[in-house]
């Protein structure tokens, strides 16, 4: 087996995709727990990506992309005509679901341009139009998501090689953010696809994983993800990462990103930017990991990022045990860092430093 092929097989997915109905592991439950929740229409996907059963930028682009798809398969069961208009308006419903991570909004416009080219062929003219667009849209939905699977090989090879060649070490101590492996991508992730690919060249000596308050991607998913392939993995409260580096137990942070600014500026999960800040402090490379997908190059840069607030619930609540007083919360559940805390961000396509 070839090291691609390897870490390829290894990885778990997010999603079972189907005709009429998508299943989504349950990512809520997790680790105590395999569920999967079926979504047979666009809002079932819309209540999915918002209460996080499914979550990670690429993740829910995908997720959201076969949204489009079930949107064009309940208009067709009530023989009505999949236009634009209505596939546009479900476009709506599924971005406003969680608004920082670009992927969603990317994906669903992807799924859109599909839908307005096929309008504009002969074929829209038959009978079963409304089939045939149907199945252009899976087919459209499954090809975002091999892609995904793509570019995060490529996203991993050239960290990796950039990595050896700039910070050349027998084996490394990498600390990551959050969760950014295969239950938030298509494939086998971003940082944690340069992780995998650390280890599956030997390079990997230990994985610091934080926690990730409030909702626990880090303990929860991360610490999770690589035990289940024997990936060593060690976990940390948040707070610590800062007495690791200053300790040395750290070499390199790798992080993924929600949506990247034209001038570079990261928005990631809340906590990064201490994270960045820290490594900084303690002459630490910062690297981000992100496909072109979450590039939003409309954005000048960091302060337009829209970052989306959560409940109060998720931090005075755990498992849905009160751990705090009813007082009042502040909930952002993303940060942004500036690009001059960021020695490099790598992609599918380039490397930006
Ligand atoms: O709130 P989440 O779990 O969707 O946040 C996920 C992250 O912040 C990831 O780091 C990010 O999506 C990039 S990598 C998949």
């Amino acid at each position: 087996m070839t090291a691609k092929e390897n870490i390829t097989m290894t990885r778990l997915s997010f999603i079972k995709p189907a005709k009429e109905k998508i299943e989504l592991l349950n990512q809520k439950l997790l680790p105590h727990k395999m569920e999967y929740v079926t979504c047979r229409t666009a809002s079932d996907v819309a209540k999915a990506i918002k209460n996080m059963v499914v979550r990670g930028a690429p993740a829910i682009g995908i997720t959201a992309a076969y949204g489009i798809y079930l949107a064009a398969c309940e208009a067709h069961k009530k023989n009505k005509k999949p236009t634009v208009e209505y596939l546009k308006k479900q476009k709506q419903l599924l971005d406003a679901t969680r608004p920082t991570a670009v992927n969603l909004s990317w994906a669903t416009q992807e799924m859109l341009n599909t839908a307005t080219a096929f309008w504009a062929t002969e074929a829209a003219k038959a009978k079963d139009a409304a089939a045939a667009l149907v199945a252009k849209l899976y087919e459209k939905a499954g090809q975002i998501h091999e892609d995904d699977a793509e570019r995060c090989l490529k996203m991993a090879q050239n960290a990796v090689r950039h990595l050896l060649a700039g910070y050349p070490k027998e084996k490394y101590n990498i600390l990551t953010h959050c969760n950014t492996g295969s239950l938030a991508t298509g494939g086998i992730g971003t940082a944690l696809g340069v992780i995998r690919l650390l280890q599956e060249k030997g390079k990997l000596n230990m994985v610091y994983a934080t926690e990730t308050r409030p909702y626990l991607q880090g303990a929860r998913i991360t610490a999770w993800e690589l035990q289940r392939e024997k990936i060593p993995v060690t976990l940390t409260v948040d707070a610590q990462a800062g007495f690791l580096m200053q300790k040395k137990m750290v070499d390199a942070v790798f992080v993924g990103a929600d949506r990247v600014a034209a001038n570079g500026d990261v928005a990631n999960k809340v906590g990064t930017f201490t994270l960045a800040v820290l490594a900084r402090a303690h002459r630490i490379p910062f690297f981000v990991v992100a496909p072109r997908s979450t590039f939003d190059t409309t954005l000048e840069s960091g302060d337009k990022i829209v970052v989306e607030e959560r409940d109060a619930s998720e931090v005075l609540e755990i498992a849905g045990r009160p751990i705090a007083p009813k007082v009042p919360v502040v909930n952002f559940s993303f940060d942004i860092t500036p690009h001059n805390y960021i020695t490099a961000i790598f992609s599918e396509e380039e490397t930006l430093e």
